[in-house]
C-alpha cells in the first residue's frame, strides 16, 4: 500500500524536459575572469539538467548540484573581491543579490529532500536567476570594470 511519504514520483518518472542554457555573446561582461566563471556555471547547470532529464539517481543529482553550488560560492567571492578592489558604487546591492540567492537555495535544499519537487524548483529558479543576474547586474559590473580596465 502506498503511503503519502512514498507517493511522490521518483526523478525517473518526471516527464518534464529541462533545456540547457547555451552561452552566447549576449552574456559577455567584457571581463575575462567573470566570463569564464559564467561559462563554467552554465556548464554545471547543464550537467544538472541533464542528470535530471536522464532520471539519474538522487546521489548523482545531489553530487552535481553540490558542484554547482560550490562553484557559485567561488564565483561570487571573485566578483565581490573585484568590486571591493575598485570601490564599486553598487557593491552593497550586488552582494545582497548574491547572499539572497545562496540563502534561498540553501533554504529550499534544507526543506525539500532531493526528488522531483526540488529538482523542478531548482532548475527553473536557477535558469531564471543565472541568466537574469548575468544579463543585468554582472554586465553592469563588467562595464564599470572596463572603464577602469580591471582584468583578472
Ligand atoms: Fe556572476
Ligand atoms: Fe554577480
Amino acid at each position: 500500500m502506498q503511503t503519502l511519504a512514498t507517493a511522490k514520483p521518483p526523478l525517473a518518472d518526471m516527464e518534464a524536459h529541462w533545456d540547457a542554457i547555451q552561452w552566447t555573446d549576449e552574456y559577455a561582461t567584457g571581463n575575462a575572469g567573470i566570463d569564464s566563471d559564467h561559462q563554467r556555471l552554465l556548464a554545471l547547470f547543464n550537467e544538472f539538467s541533464l542528470a535530471v532529464n536522464a532520471g539519474k539517481g538522487d546521489a548523482i543529482v545531489r553530487w552535481v548540484l553540490d558542484d554547482l553550488l560550490d562553484y557559485t560560492h567561488y564565483h561570487f567571492a571573485r566578483e565581490e573581491l573585484l568590486m571591493h578592489e575598485v570601490d564599486y558604487p553598487d557593491f552593497a546591492r550586488h552582494k545582497t543579490m548574491h547572499d539572497t540567492f545562496i540563502r534561498q537555495v540553501e533554504d529550499v535544499d534544507k526543506h525539500l529532500s532531493i526528488g522531483a519537487d526540488l529538482a523542478a524548483f531548482l532548475l527553473s529558479f536557477l535558469a531564471k536567476w543565472l541568466s537574469g543576474h548575468i544579463l543585468s547586474a554582472d554586465k553592469q559590473l563588467g562595464r564599470y570594470l572596463l572603464r577602469g580596465r580591471v582584468e583578472h
